[in-house]
């Protein structure tokens, strides 16, 4: 008994110990607090750090700005918070990442100096835009019937007001179906700002060859619509003219027929045996009294 109660007092003696160690303060050498972003503050640079925030920081920090982050002790901080931002310098934070404390691991092994500045141009992005969408991002599409492509790219403004392609921006193609959209293609602007796909040969539309292409620009929370009338025009079959579900009996195959007809009679043989035999009983009960 006492054993176990040694052991119990210890455990929580190191247990608060542990969590002293981690709500230790930040300790940022001065020549790291001063350090700033090598990156330009563009939205090319920010939609890299979106990516790297979203694969490597969001599931214990949540989404920026969103106060959602993991209940652990000492608590990861909403980096979108303007309390988080205006507390730490561009230095302060990369440190922070770099080094890691506690619960919070270090990333100077895992993501490249470049990947962790772009973090923080995204981060310091969300003080300009709303939710750091790029407002001046406008995405148009392109539907060319000659070789049956769809070519979507994003434009914005730079700091002088003149319009530029976005490279490297997520698109995602689909077509409207009956039970929701069907993607056809998925992947970033290229070089010079497009992202095309071509649509399948065998992908049908309606009766006309009509179709609605969507095209998805998540990241600037964009969507635009275009019909297109030289989708493979597809046949319309009449569902009960044929072996279906919806089928009439007419159309059903023979040994359908024939399995159907054998089991429901052999139902019928068993019914009517029974019936039979209670009769039966009936008769002999009345002759043996
Ligand atoms: C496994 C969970 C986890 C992941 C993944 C994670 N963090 Fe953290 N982070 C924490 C915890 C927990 C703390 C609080 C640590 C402390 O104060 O002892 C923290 C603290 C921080 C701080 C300091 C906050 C402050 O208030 O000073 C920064 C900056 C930070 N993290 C950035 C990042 C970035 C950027 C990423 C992704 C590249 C990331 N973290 C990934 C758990 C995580």
């Amino acid at each position: 008994m006492k054993h176990i109660k040694n052991t119990i007092s210890l455990s929580v003696l190191l247990l608060m110990f542990a969590t002293f160690v981690q709500a230790q303060a930040w300790e940022i050498p001065d020549g790291e607090k001063s350090k700033t972003n090598p990156l330009e503050l563009n939205a090319a640079n920010s939609e890299k750090g979106f990516e790297v925030y979203q694969k490597n920081c969001k599931s214990c920090h949540g989404d920026v700005g969103a106060a959602n982050f993991m209940p652990l002790v000492p608590p990861p901080t909403d980096l979108g918070s303007a309390a988080f931002k205006t507390a730490n310098t561009d230095g302060e934070i990369f440190y922070k990442m770099t080094t890691g404390k506690g619960a919070m691991p270090s990333f100077k092994a895992v993501l490249s100096d470049d990947e962790r500045w772009a973090v923080i141009a995204y981060l310091r992005a969300g003080d300009k835009t709303d939710a750091t969408v790029d407002k001046n991002a406008k995405l148009s599409i392109v539907a060319n019937p000659d070789d049956k492509s769809i070519s979507a790219s994003i434009t914005t403004k730079d700091a002088t007001g003149k319009e530029v392609k976005l490279v490297g921006a997520d698109i995602e193609i689909s077509i409207k179906r009956i039970f929701g959209n069907l993607t056809i293609g998925k992947g970033k602007t290229n070089a010079t700002g497009a992202f095309s796909v071509n649509l399948p040969e065998d992908l049908p539309g309606d009766s006309l060859g009509k179709a609605t292409i969507i095209v998805v620009a998540k990241r600037f929370k964009q969507e635009e619509k275009i019909e297109i009338d030289w989708a493979t025009p597809s046949k319309h079959h009449d569902l009960t003219a044929q072996a279906s579900i919806w089928g009439t009996s007419a159309n059903a195959p023979w040994w359908i027929m024939l399995l159907y007809i054998g089991i429901a009679g052999s139902v019928w043989v068993v019914i009517i045996y029974i019936v039979l035999q209670i009769l039966k009983i009936a008769r002999l009960a009345k002759k043996n009294v």
